[in-house]
């Protein structure tokens, strides 16, 4: 079957994708389930598995390359924070909007969470942005090219990432440039070199990286690097500093992934504090 025969957005909701990883990573604390994949909702497992099949099929070294072309010219769209939060939140799926919060209340709720246990203004900040990539879907985007695990590419993929049996369906696997171990990178080259899979944390860290400390910016650009933040997978390419950098990584994690809860937040009340918030980091509009 050629892509375009392919249903290209198989989740019903982006969140279906979250919620995977909560049940592959459940809270400290909370009871593991045996086997993540057998919770009870088999068609979401299936679509998750086609969704990882997608990613890790298509998402190439020269996928990337492609994709860092056209998004990171940011002539796509101006527009304040607010205007960006507003557009995410015009994202329309099949998600139960009895039971799912929208994305502004996900943003909220990992931005709350950050404050309430007294974290510095950036950091809380850097919560209330974290997702704001996902505008990609808005820009026509397949789901597989906006979220999902990311992980390096140009070089051997992991048996830690998720799903990684489909990285034989991907070109890269068979290119001898691009399936060594090292690939096309040093060893300890440091991630600012490595190229990572393309979707919304790499493209909002592209668009915040002017205004936010750098403990916030490794928060951005690495948050759904599972393969590295929770199984250590990638050592090999990190330097000294990244895995310094990703204490603050790792910080943040739990607040994306178990922050949710089932009251929503109160938008009206909160807007003043973030609005502040805002202002003093981000210039008026920003380019996406
Ligand atoms: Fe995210
Ligand atoms: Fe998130």
């Amino acid at each position: 079957m050629s892509l375009l025969e392919t249903n290209q957005n198989p989740l019903a909701s982006l969140d279906d994708w979250e919620d995977d990883i909560v049940k592959r990573y459940p809270e400290p604390g909370t009871k593991a389930k045996e086997d993540y994949r057998n919770y009870v909702d088999s068609d979401r497992v299936a679509t998750v598995k086609e969704f990882y099949r997608l990613n890790h099929t298509y998402q190439t070294y020269d996928f990337v390359v492609e994709k860092e072309k056209e998004f990171l010219k940011f002539d796509k769209r101006e527009m304040s924070i607010w205007d960006a939060v507003d557009f995410l939140n015009t994202l329309v799926d099949d998600s139960d909007p009895d039971t799912d919060l929208d994305q502004l209340q996900h943003l909220l709720q990992t931005s709350e969470a950050i404050r309430q246990d007294g974290h510095p203004d950036w950091f809380v900040l850097t919560g209330f942005l974290h997702d704001l990539g996902k505008v990609l879907c808005l820009f026509g985007e397949p789901q597989w090219c906006v979220v999902g695990d990311t992980f390096p590419v140009g070089c051997k993929h992991s048996d830690k990432i998720v799903y990684s049996e489909y990285f034989e369906a991907n070109p890269d696997f068979h290119n001898p440039k691009f399936n060594t171990k090292y690939g096309v990178y040093e060893p300890n080259c440091g991630l600012d070199k490595v190229k990572m899979s393309w979707g919304h944390d790499e493209y909002i860290y592209q668009i915040m990286k002017d205004y936010l400390p750098e403990e916030g910016l490794y928060m951005l650009r690495y948050h759904s690097f599972y393969s590295q933040h929770r199984e250590k997978a990638y050592d090999h390419l990190m330097s000294a500093h990244d895995h310094e950098m990703f204490k603050w990584v790792d910080k943040f994690n739990p607040y994306d992934l178990y922050s949710k809860a089932p009251t929503p937040p109160d938008v009206k009340a909160l807007k003043p504090y973030y609005e502040e918030l805002v202002a003093k980091f981000l210039p008026p509009t920003l380019k996406f």
